[in-house]
């Protein structure tokens, strides 16, 4: 079975072919020396962008692989949520090949597929139902309830910017350069290092629980916050250390991820699930990672992708979810335009 994916929901054009459960080749074209420009991703700037690299892309694949469009059993393609004009641009082109080559196209749910994701290099019984996962990233934070791999339930949500938005926006107040969130844990992990006696760190930023029992987040003012430190510094010493850079990073890190997993250990108080799941960017975070899997005197299994590629936005985790959903029938066949 050859599954051809593709992913553009935001800033990557990545195109990937399976054959099986084998990756033959996967193109991931990145934008961000564009994005750079603006500090964030400009929809009809990135859909520019994947219109001009889509085909590349592809090309790369088919090449590499040896393969011919007319060999394709199934096209997927990521039809929703994320910016509507990036969605269009692989929809299009994935339409337009399942029309041509007559071959079935299956659409793919981003937050769905990044909660997949976990399933990349794993054996399906390894996670167990009814289970919670995090789905965090640079555009959505919420938390999912799932009796089974297939019904998903949204349960707790941000009321305004996503974790991963926090993290790019602190990154580029500080100055750091781009990859934003692995830089702020580069950073932040610099920090631990130089004062191990600090291990708690200051707390000089809020927790923002919203009401103690809701699983909701906010992370709009933890950025405020962190602007007025970094001005108060600027104030008393004109500008900021690469020690103040990694003391803020730092406590900008524990404050947003002390949240995530206190509220994701909510939902498992609330629903008793066997397994807890992270999925999506930050996903990657180490010492996200690492304060979940402190958890350990509870009766639950943590997981999170296996490597951190899985994490990010890429075809891999649309093959997945389309692989699933073939093998559990959980698609209609359908051959033409799908809409975003
Ligand atoms: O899921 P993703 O690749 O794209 C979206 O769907 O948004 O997530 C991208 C987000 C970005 O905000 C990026 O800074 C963040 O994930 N991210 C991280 C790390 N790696 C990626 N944030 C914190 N620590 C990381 N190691
Ligand atoms: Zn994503």
């Amino acid at each position: 079975m050859k599954i051809l994916a593709f992913e553009t929901s935001c800033d990557d054009t990545s195109v990937a072919l399976f054959e099986d459960k084998n990756l033959l080749f996967m193109s991931t074209l990145s934008q961000i020396k564009v994005h750079e420009i603006t500090a964030w991703v400009v929809p009809e700037v990135a859909a520019r962008e994947h219109a001009n690299n889509i085909f590349i892309a592809l090309k790369e694949v088919l090449d590499t692989a040896w393969f011919s469009l007319k060999q394709i059993d199934y096209i997927a393609v990521t039809t929703n949520p994320w910016l509507i004009p990036s969605l269009l641009t692989g929809v299009s082109v994935a339409s337009t090949l399942s029309q041509i080559l007559s071959c079935p196209i299956i659409p793919i749910h981003h937050i769905e597929a990044h909660i997949f994701s976990n399933f990349l290099k794993r054996e399906e019984s390894e996670i167990s139902f009814p289970a919670v996962c995090l789905t965090v990233s640079g555009g959505h934070t919420d938390i999912y309830f799932l009796s089974d791999m297939w019904s998903l339930e949204k349960i707790g949500a941000t009321i305004d910017d996503a974790a991963g938005e926090a993290y790019d926006k602190v990154a580029k107040m500080l100055g750091l350069g781009y990859p934003w969130g692995p830089i702020i844990s580069e950073f932040a992990n610099n920090w631990k290092e130089k004062r191990k006696a600090w291990e708690k760190g200051k707390n000089i930023f809020p927790r923002v629980w919203l009401e103690k029992k809701e699983l909701n987040f906010s992370f709009s003012g933890i950025k405020s916050a962190v602007k007025r430190e970094i001005d108060m510094r600027k104030l008393q010493k004109w500008d900021l250390s690469i020690e103040d850079k990694e003391e803020i990073a730092f406590e900008f890190q524990e404050a947003v991820n002390e949240v995530l997993v206190w509220k994701l250990l909510l939902a498992w108080k609330i629903f008793w699930v066997k397994t807890l799941m992270l999925a999506g960017g930050v996903s990657a975070n180490d010492n996200l990672r690492e304060k979940l899997l402190l958890q350990t005197e509870n009766n639950f299994k943590i997981i999170h992708p296996i490597k951190k590629i899985y994490s990010m936005d890429n075809a891999w985790m649309v093959w997945i979810n389309a692989y699933y959903k073939i093998k559990y029938g959980k698609f209609e066949k359908y051959i033409g335009t799908l809409s975003v």
